[in-house]
């Protein structure tokens, strides 16, 4: 059994792509949707947070788990690689290899949450790989509440005006690659594209699952292909929401956890 986390319903993204490598796995995914957003609070706070989640995702037993969440990534990763005796994954690493790779101007943008963007390290793993390669982030706050809230048609008014308010500064800068650094951010993909015609998108969801399911491809496996969804706020409209990010893999209903107890 695989565990998922992330603030909210981002890290759906992940799942999604996860469940699609890995059929016939099983995964416990939380969503801490009493306490969205991380991408404004300190990293203290998000480490707090991420180690009461672990904490709680371990008592199933789980054999790996994803930080589905580029804050918490950002923050908590190495602490959470430390205290739990588990392959934990987050979801840098490897956006930062495939854009690294893909970039052919040697300029990158990465777009994440304010906190994400202050701690740096999507640009520190990039630059770890090849130090010539220019990288500028931007925070791009409101996408989060957007994605959050249903704004997510390709042509909704608002989520085109905020990506051409956030993404402007982007466009002339000879950037050709565009590092999606929160697990939202996929969802309004097309939005984004629109914004940046030309720019490759690396969703850094899609990387970390590819780079999780590779991981386990030689273990055999011997799940039911079961999903199971915990929230920290009313589970209410979790199921209809959750399936915009699923697509057509069917999400149960989620169920309620007390995670500050962990
Ligand atoms: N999906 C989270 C991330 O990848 C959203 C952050 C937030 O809750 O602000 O950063």
């Amino acid at each position: 059994m695989i565990g998922v986390f992330d603030s909210g319903l981002g890290g759906l993204t992940a799942l999604c792509e996860l469940v699609k490598l890995l059929p016939g796995e099983d995964f416990v995914y939380f969503g801490d949707t009493g306490r969205v957003p991380y991408g404004s609070k300190s990293a203290d706070t998000v480490i707090r947070y991420s180690t009461e989640i672990m904490r709680f995702l371990s008592g199933f037993g789980i054999d790996a788990a994803l930080v589905a969440c580029g804050t918490a990534s950002s923050a908590a990763l190495p602490t959470l690689q430390r205290e739990f005796p588990i392959p934990v994954f987050g979801v840098i690493d490897a956006a930062a290899a495939a854009a690294a790779s893909a970039t052919v101007t040697r300029r990158v943008g990465v777009i994440g949450t304010a906190t994400t963007v202050r701690l740096g390290a999507f640009e520190r793993g990039i630059k770890a790989l090849d130090p010539d390669i220019s990288v500028t982030s931007v925070a791009c706050p409101l996408f989060v509440h957007l994605v959050e809230d249903g704004f997510t048609d390709p042509d909704d008014p608002v989520t085109l005006a905020a990506a051409e308010r956030y993404l402007s500064p982007l466009r002339g800068i000879g950037i050709d690659t565009l590092i999606l650094g929160c697990t939202h951010y996929p969802i309004i993909s097309a939005a984004i594209a629109k914004t940046l015609p030309g720019v490759r998108l690396i969703s850094s969801s899609k990387t970390a699952a590819e780079k999780l399911a590779a991981s386990l491809r030689e273990k055999p496996r011997r799940g039911h292909g079961t999903i199971r969804c915990f929230v920290s706020d009313t589970p209410e409209g979790f199921e209809s929401a959750g399936q915009i990010f699923m697509g057509d893999i069917p999400l149960g209903r989620a169920e309620f956890v007390d995670i500050s107890k962990y």
